[in-house]
């Protein structure tokens, strides 16, 4: 047996694949199209470990779909696979369209035909996990209640309104194919080998260089944070044990506005990098105008997931920070590497001339 990820050399998929690799016996195949966001340096860690095959490709490919499939007869197909940041989705919604859900249409028909054709037990016991955010739910007014799994999908952004098309067909392939599906959806993840192009990361490796620290709008804006490990650990309890054709939310519990977020930082850095010529950091905080279509608060229920799998986040908020603040103190060199080259054009379009808030 084997599992197949999509996506395993981008964030929350590399964190993915190296704890399978480091926990599972059972072989991993990661199909990856390497993008901007998808960097072999994720998985550096893995040598030339046994249990681990990548391979370069699209989502989209239908060719190279079948024949992996074909290959590794996989028990279960894990889609981590997007384009995953709503500010390029407003700069340029196309490759959203085009990734997550043309490409993941393209995923589901290659294992539908694949799931058809599987003699029993392996049909009955084979899985499609798709993993969503909770972006689709749009946008929480300051006393709502949290999403739930049941709460109607709302989205804002050509981000969020892409992954609430795959979440749509991953739906009808159940409804419709009886292909054996679950959805997962989930709230704002940090920690190590985030792109910088995300919240957390870039205050951290912008404020090392003394450059400003842009909040959007006026920082109030509020993001329920969860620690990657955690995030992972829930893909793995639903992947064993959730129940065929169900989505489950997955949050940790702690919600924080931006400017918290930011000053929090700006704290840890002050106290773990206590030579810094730049503190006090949060001098560095900049007020920007904000994005368009900006979602004011996000929150999970994670009630169903705990309640049914048994799965609860390990690291509070102030730990997972600091785990992750330490992460990038320690790897200059992952984040030199990525900070050269493509990432400054986009920082460029991103934020010169964005104008103050
Ligand atoms: P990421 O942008 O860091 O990584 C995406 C990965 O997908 C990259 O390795 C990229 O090369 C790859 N990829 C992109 N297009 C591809 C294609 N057409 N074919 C094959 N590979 C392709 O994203 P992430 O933050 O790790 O998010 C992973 C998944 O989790 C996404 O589906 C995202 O929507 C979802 N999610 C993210 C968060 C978060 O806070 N980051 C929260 C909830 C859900
Ligand atoms: O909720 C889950 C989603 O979380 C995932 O589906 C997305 O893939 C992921 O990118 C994330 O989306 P957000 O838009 O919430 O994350 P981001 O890190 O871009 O922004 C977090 C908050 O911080 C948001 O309110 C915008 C604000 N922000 C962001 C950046 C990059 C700033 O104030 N300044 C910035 O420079």
């Amino acid at each position: 047996m084997s599992i197949i990820v999509t996506g395993g050399a981008g964030f929350i998929g590399a964190n993915f694949v190296l704890s399978w690799a480091q926990s599972a016996t059972e072989p991993i195949v990661n199909l990856d199209k390497l993008t901007y966001a998808g960097n072999p340096g994720n998985l550096v860690s893995l040598g030339t470990h046994p249990s681990y095959t990548f391979v370069r490709g699209d989502i989209g490919d239908r060719r190279l779909l079948a024949e992996l499939l074909a290959d590794h007869r996989p028990r279960a197909v894990l889609n981590f696979a997007a384009e995953s940041h709503v500010d390029r989705s407003i700069y340029g919604p196309e490759d959203f369209i085009q990734t997550n859900v043309v490409g993941t249409f393209h995923l589901l028909e290659e294992v539908r035909s694949y799931w058809a054709a599987l003699p029993e037990p392996q049909q009955r016991d084979f899985r499609f996990l798709h993993v969503s955010t909770d972006e689709v739910y749009g946008s929480l007014g300051p006393t709502d209640p949290a999403f739930r799994e049941t709460t109607a999908y709302a989205p804002n952004s050509p981000y969020s309104a892409s992954k609430a098309a795959s979440d749509h067909l991953v739906r009808a392939y159940l409804h419709t194919y009886g292909v054996p599906t679950l959805t997962t959806n989930c709230s704002n993840n940090y920690g190590p080998y985030q792109f910088p192009e995300k919240l957390i990361p870039l205050m951290i490796l912008n404020a090392l260089s003394g450059k400003p620290l842009p909040v959007y709008g006026d920082g109030q804006n509020v993001r329920d944070w969860l620690f990657v490990g955690d995030h992972c650990a829930a893909i793995r309890v639903v992947l064993e044990k959730g129940r065929v054709g169900e989505t489950y939310n997955i949050g940790g519990n702690s919600e924080q506005r931006n400017l918290d977020v930011v000053r929090t930082l700006c704290a840890l850095l002050d106290e773990l990098v206590p030579t810094s010529s730049y503190r006090p950091h949060e001098k560095l905080i900049t007020y920007v105008k904000d994005r368009p279509g900006h979602d004011r608060r996000y929150a999970i229920d994670a009630t169903k997931i705990r309640t049914e799998l048994g799965w609860e986040p390990s690291e509070t908020f102030a730990s997972g920070l600091r785990k992750t603040v330490s992460w990038y103190l320690d790897n200059r060199a992952w984040c030199d590497n990525i900070t050269s080259g493509s990432y400054r054009t986009w920082m460029d379009r991103n934020y010169e001339n964005r104008g103050a808030a």
